[in-house]
């Protein structure tokens, strides 16, 4: 049953990934690797280093069942570590990979800065590195010049699409707590900017209070519970990802408050916790950021190991959700 229902869900997905990355491959070739970064070797199998930065909710687990269901279509051993949640853990975590020797690393770095200067490490020590999920600091470590490529989502995007909807659920006129992801996450930068561009510009909208909930539904809860007391006017919710919405959610009923009513929720993820949430009408909304990453990376790699280059971001297109066609839409929750 289990196997079963894994199979099916990955013939739905590689058709996906395999059109992201056809979309993907049409951006940004003027801008390729350098000739001098680390080859990855032409052999099987290839050992790859995953480091994880926390498995604490369902996204980050999609995330590395996506890259352990790869593993053996790509020929890929996987080293794979989980640093609970902590940059310096991520870190030793990868130089530890880089001490083996792996023959290429594929991290989602936890923040932009504490993690850039560990892929300058791997490429000092000849080691190929793919960056997916989130990105670092561009001006420590950049794409294409010290590793070969990011994959994922638009962040700011994401942020301007949720403005868009709230925009719109609230006529233009609303009082926001933002709950943002984990502070220095390129994920909770970028998602913050696009939104805050977008409501910037509507001048009935206001953020009165911006707090991070670290990506996490019981920090969410608790974030939520204290500018609750502090704002009770507020009127909508913008969350950087769905487990900090649902967290927010049991606030806002704790606090006698009916959400989805008295107060309208955007969000971001599309996490199966999310699709229900809005199929209950208590989420208005959740832009899709695709977990996916496996097959994404395995393809890359095999073209960039072949001496083809590749875009040095590989852009995924995220779908939306609301109650428009959550129903239809189930099928992608995880
Ligand atoms: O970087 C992507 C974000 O990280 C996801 O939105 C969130 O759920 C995860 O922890």
């Amino acid at each position: 049953m289990a196997s079963h229902n894994r199979d099916s869900r990955r013939q739905r997905l590689q058709p996906l990934a395999a059109a992201w990355l056809a979309i993907a491959m049409g951006f940004g070739m003027a801008s390729a690797q350098a000739d001098d970064l680390p080859k990855i070797p032409n052999k099987k199998p290839l050992k790859v280093g995953f480091a994880q930065t926390e498995s604490n909710n369902p996204w980050r687990l999609a995330e590395t069942q996506s890259f352990k269901e790869v593993a053996a279509r790509c020929g890929w051993q996987m080293v794979m570590t989980d640093a609970n949640g902590s940059n310096s853990k991520q870190v030793s975590d990868i130089q530890s990979m880089i001490a083996q020797h792996v023959d290429l690393l594929v991290f989602p770095p936890r923040e932009e800065k504490p993690l850039a200067p560990v892929v300058l490490q791997a490429k000092k020590a000849g080691i190929p590195v793919i960056l997916v999920d989130r990105n670092v600091d561009q001006s420590v470590a950049k794409a294409g010049r010290d590793y070969i490529t990011f994959i994922g989502s638009d962040f700011i995007d994401q942020g301007h699409r949720a403005a868009d909807w709230l925009v719109k659920a609230t006529g233009g006129k609303a009082k926001i707590i933002e709950l943002e992801g984990t502070t220095g996450a390129s994920a909770a930068n970028d998602r913050k900017k696009g939104f805050d561009e977008v409501i910037a510009k509507n001048p009935g909208m206001s953020i009165i209070a911006s707090q991070s909930g670290d990506f996490a539904r019981d920090k969410g809860r608790q974030v939520m519970e204290t500018l609750l007391q502090a704002h009770p006017d507020v009127t909508a919710v913008y969350a950087h990802n769905d487990e900090m919405a649902l967290g927010a959610i049991a606030a806002i009923k704790a606090a006698g408050k009916q959400p989805g009513k008295d107060i309208q929720i955007v969000t971001i993820d599309g996490t199966k916790g999310g699709l229900d949430a809005i199929a209950a009408g208590e989420l208005g909304a959740s832009v899709q950021s695709s977990p996916f990453f496996g097959p994404l990376a395995c393809d890359v790699a095999q073209k960039f190991a072949k001496g083809e280059k590749v875009p040095t971001w590989v852009k995924v297109s995220d779908r939306f959700y609301d109650k428009g066609n959550v129903q239809e839409s189930m099928q992608y929750g995880y």
